[in-house]
């Protein structure tokens, strides 16, 4: 096996998790990264990430890196899915139209398996990473009516619980959908949709 492939096989750390019902803490920065598999070269390289997701509690949410980037996955229950199909009509691009995603996640709960949705972290606007808002619980700066979702610190964007932007976000269209495929129950490929392990 060579290096590479070694490196792809890799498990990621799990670095971050907030769970619903836990304090928040609006940040615009991206969250600070720990110690990741692959190496810093792979990711540098665009190598495919592998996320265990066995420990991921129902509503709860991880982040990993990939590319650079902050992948968000989140664990989204019966309730969640139910709220998602309930707000069409205020959201941008609600068929995902003018957004980017795999064919296979052009659906209303932009993914493969909808109790969990795989994004990349970052508001198409202008780059900030949106504060989890995941509980329906409205606030001022989610406002009315809120059936959970995340909000964007920097000017204002709000995303659901499928990353689909409202109306009268600043963001134009919804988060991006990194390829992926599912390993295993419990295991996600980021950054790797091809046939095959
Ligand atoms: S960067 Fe998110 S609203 Fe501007």
């Amino acid at each position: 096996m060579s290096n590479n492939e070694v490196n792809r096989t890799r498990r990621n750390l799990l670095i971050a998790t907030s769970v619903v019902g836990g304090a928040g803490v609006a940040t615009a920065a991206w969250p600070f990264i720990a110690s990741m598999t692959p190496s810093a070269k792979a990711k540098g390289l665009g190598a495919p990430v592998d996320v265990d997701i066995s420990k991921l509690e129902p509503g709860a949410k991880l982040t990993v890196a990939w590319q650079g980037k902050p992948v968000w996955i989140i664990s989204r229950t019966t309730e969640m899915l139910d709220r998602l199909i309930k707000h069409d009509d205020r959201l941008t691009d609600p068929k995902s139209e003018s957004s980017i995603q795999p064919e296979y996640c052009k659906n209303p709960y932009r993914s493969i398996k909808h109790e969990f949705m795989v994004a990349v972290g970052i508001c198409t606007h202008l780059g900030c990473s949106p504060s989890d808002k995941l509980k329906p619980e409205s606030d001022n700066e989610t406002g009315p009516n809120w059936d959970g979702g995340f909000y964007c610190p920097c000017h204002g964007s709000r995303f659901d619980l499928a990353t689909r932007v409202f109306n009268g976000s600043p963001a134009p269209t919804n988060l991006v959908i990194p390829p992926h495929k599912y390993l295993s129950a419990t295991l996600i490929r980021i950054g790797d949709d091809s046939k095959g392990a």
